[in-house]
């Protein structure tokens, strides 16, 4: 297989928080790997821009101890790392006052390809939206990129569309929900539309339900503050885990462009139903031996937010209606894997009647650790002793199947990121699907508000609370297990 990075063209990139946490941890480290890709070309230069006082050579040495930490040392190259360093520059400034806008302006070069990530939190973006017209350093060719949390709820997300819009037509804003950036969950649509083998049996009629699972092992670790204002359904659910049940979900979009896309998963959040109380269990993990639990993080003892969360959900859809989509994740739990499964219906009528109706293919898509794909077979068990069946899988890891290459994957921020570089806004959420998302997001929220809910607890590495086994018991179904690593 032969590795193809297209390079991309020429651009000035400013990244505004450019000394903070995403910028030490994702995007400069993710920008140095294509970098040494060769998919950058030699003119292309990269603005930080924040509220430290750096020179560029500050930065730079700033920028160098980030790669130090976050890169492989088999990554780094020091002829590599000085040319990169020399693309990069600093401006010193002041979002909501006047200091550094003029010296941004005449850096940021208007006859390339110049994008401003707005790595900083929602309540500067319309400052910064602002200065950047007033300095007419933004104009109809720029490009703004912008994080997640995109709102805390329909009110808040419409608010923060409106400030960019103001500013910007939507063909410019690049919504990053680093999910969509996975290699995985890209393939999620290649394996769906590239193969005739899967979509005649994408449906209710032969799909018995689908389990969406993102496990992690870390816990809220110094994140608290935000956290506990957010939970898992505002951290994840919202965005991460809606994306994932989107793609899997959609109807076939006509093209591979970003609105075909983007209407349909649009249809699929707006298709989701309600759900009712008895389908959710949130939960909170409790201490471990020395190791603080979910409310010593946060510093609130009362705290009632939700470290775990799993829920039934349906899309009343023709294609969906009767099969359960069943959502889970949470922090602290067994082990850090993300998977989608699919189970199918198990035969109309098995002609084996020792084994009747104990075997189902099921589709498993795992996001992460080694990301693949396995679906399982029903066979005859090999040997003598009649006709006995037994579920093996046909198992691909990408890293096997690809070779050397799967090292080469770039991360979901190096792809991201140059994918707005090249205009493209497929795997960028749009106005109105985040929206949409929270539209369905508020009444369950404001439902267990309402109750007055109280998350239940958790062991450390565990699968969650019981309860949210009953979620499928109920339904005569079983989670997967959360196993270990490498198992
Ligand atoms: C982030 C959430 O968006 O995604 C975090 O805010 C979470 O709480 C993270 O840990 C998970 O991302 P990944 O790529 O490690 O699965």
């Amino acid at each position: 297989m032969v590795s193809r990075v297209i390079p991309v063209d020429t651009f000035d990139l400013v990244i505004f928080g450019g000394t903070g946490d995403l910028a030490r941890r994702k995007i400069l480290p993710g920008l140095y790997r294509r970098f040494v890709a060769e998919q950058m070309p030699a003119d292309a230069r990269i603005i930080g821009a924040a509220r430290s006082e750096f020179d560029d050579d500050g930065y730079r040495a700033f920028v160098a101890e980030a790669l130090d930490e976050f890169l492989p040392a088999s990554l780094r190259d020091a002829k590599a790392e000085a040319e990169f360093l020399a693309r990069l520059s600093y401006i010193p400034i002041d979002a909501r006052g006047t200091g550094g806008w003029k010296e941004l302006a005449a850096t940021v070069r208007k006859d390339v390809i110049h994008a401003f990530y707005f790595s900083v939190g929602p309540g500067l973006f319309g400052d910064l939206a602002e200065r950047l017209h007033e300095y007419k350093i933004a104009d109809a060719q720029s490009r703004v990129v912008v994080e997640k949390p995109f709102g805390r709820d329909l009110e808040s997300a419409r608010a923060l569309n409106a400030v960019l819009a103001a500013s910007f037509d939507e063909t410019q804003i690049y919504r990053i929900d680093h999910y969509l950036g996975k290699e995985t969950v890209q393939n999620l649509m290649a394996v769906r539309f590239g193969n005739v083998l899967f979509e005649p049996l994408w449906n209710s009629q032969y799909i018995d339900h689908i389990q969406i699972t993102v496990a992690e092992t870390v816990g809220v670790g110094g994140r608290g503050g935000y956290y506990d204002k957010s939970g898992a359904m505002r951290d994840m659910v919202q965005n991460h885990l809606m994306q994932l049940l989107c793609l899997i979900a959609m109807e076939p979009p006509s093209h591979f462009d970003p609105d075909a896309v983007r209407d349909e998963k649009l249809k699929v959040i707006r298709a989701l139903e309600p759900i009712e109380p008895h389908q959710l269990v949130r939960g909170q993990y409790g201490p471990d031996g020395d190791k603080p639990g979910y409310r010593e993080d946060v510093e609130d003892p009362q705290s009632r937010t939700e470290s775990f969360i799993a829920m039934k959900t349906q899309i009343a859809n023709w294609r969906w209606a009767g099969t359960p989509f069943y959502l889970r994740t949470g922090k602290k739990l067994k082990s850090r894997m993300s998977e989608i499964a699919i189970f199918f219906k198990r035969t109309r009528h098995s002609i084996f009647t020792e084994n009747e109706g104990e075997h189902q293919n099921v589709l498993i898509i795992r996001l992460q650790p080694d990301e693949g794909m396995t679906l399982t077979v029903t066979i005859k068990e090999p040997g003598p002793g009649g006709m006995r069946l037994v579920d093996v899988p046909l198992d691909m890891s990408f890293a096997e199947a690809l070779g050397p290459h799967a090292e080469d994957v770039p991360d979901a921020y190096e792809r991201l990121i140059m994918d707005v570089i090249r205009g493209n806004q497929t795997l960028f959420m749009r106005g109105d699907e985040v929206e949409a998302a929270w539209a369905w997001t508020d009444p369950i929220i404001e439902g267990w508000q309402k109750r007055g809910d109280v998350p239940k607890p958790y062991d450390t590495g565990s699968s969650g609370p019981d309860d949210a086994l009953m979620l499928l018991h109920r339904d005569g179904r079983r989670w997967r297990e959360i196993r270990p690593e490498g198992s």
